[in-house]
């Protein structure tokens, strides 16, 4: 195919990709969460905090300077906040960041700076580093996940924390007959959720997720492959944790525990140097 061609087909797509986050995510606002109970089920919840505690453990100042890319409505903004350490949030959504500024205790506004733009934008021009960057369900709604992870390595100080959270597991399936019950169980999940957010009367938008969740068309992302990009950037990868989200606790525990499926990944990376080394 003529180059130039190929070159105005990708920037569509990638323009498509952008332009279908901020139409579904002006949607989502104020029941981003609501709408989203595997971010909060006491499943996930547990897994959430035990991640954060693991973060903080290895944070060599604090309260550190934490950067939270795609920070949505501050599901790791808030309590990140919470535990005291000073915080940037960068998200592309007016609405989204409206809903978190207006979470912000009084107490915590002098150490928070939110910001609405695009990451790859907010990277290519900021030039400071800080102690930790977080990222929770971003890296799959991104045309080029992958120049992203790049550019966000360069952000974290020597020493400094990387925390990929929450971001659907891409992987091969090895055994068919677990994996056929953990279908049956996510089918089952689905039903409750729908059932649950009519009597909510919390409106779903599941239709509109082609576009902004671009890289689920490639079944999510692959963590060996960020492994790899993170060690060529000079970070050291310390953790990968799998385990399977569901819409509720019960079947998120059963499918991880009982049938031990997974669909979800978290990263914990350091980069390297830094005065302790
Ligand atoms: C699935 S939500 C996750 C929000 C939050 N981190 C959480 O875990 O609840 C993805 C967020 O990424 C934001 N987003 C998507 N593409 C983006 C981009 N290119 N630049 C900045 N933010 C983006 C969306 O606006 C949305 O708030």
């Amino acid at each position: 195919m003529d180059v130039m061609l190929e070159l105005t087909q990708e920037n569509t797509l990638k323009e498509k990709v952008l332009q279908e986050n901020l139409r579904v995510h002006a949607l989502e606002n104020r029941l981003y969460l609501p709408r989203h109970p595997e971010q909060t089920n006491f499943f996930q919840s547990r897994v959430l905090r035990n991640f954060l505690n693991q973060l903080d453990r290895h944070l060599k100042d604090s309260p550190s300077s934490i950067l939270d890319l795609g920070c949505g409505t501050g599901y790791l903004y808030l309590p990140l906040l919470e535990r005291g350490h000073t915080l940037t949030g960068v998200d592309l959504s007016d609405e989204m960041i409206d809903v978190l500024q207006q979470q912000v205790p009084q107490e915590a506004k002098s150490r928070s700076t939110l910001l609405a733009m695009e990451v790859e934008a907010f990277l290519a021009t900021e030039a400071q580093t800080y102690d930790a960057v977080v990222l929770s369900a971003l890296l799959h709604h991104l045309y080029d996940y992958e120049s992203v992870v790049n550019k966000v390595c360069a952000k974290v100080k020597p020493g400094g924390m990387l925390m990929i959270f929450f971001e659907p597991l891409r992987q091969k399936v090895t055994s068919p007959v677990r994996y056929g019950l953990h279908k049956s169980l996510a089918r089952l999940d689905e039903a409750v959720y729908k059932m649950d957010m009519k009597l909510k009367r919390i409106p779903l938008l599941e239709e509109d997720y082609e576009f902004s969740d671009y890289q689920r068309r490639f079944g999510g992302i692959d963590p060996n492959r960020l492994v790899e990009l993170l060690t060529v950037d000079g970070m050291e990868t310390l953790d990968v944790e799998k385990y399977c989200s569901r819409r509720y606790g019960i079947p998120a525990f059963i499918s991880t525990c009982v049938l031990k499926t997974q669909n979800t990944f978290n990263l914990l990376a350091r980069k390297k140097g830094g005065r302790l080394e």
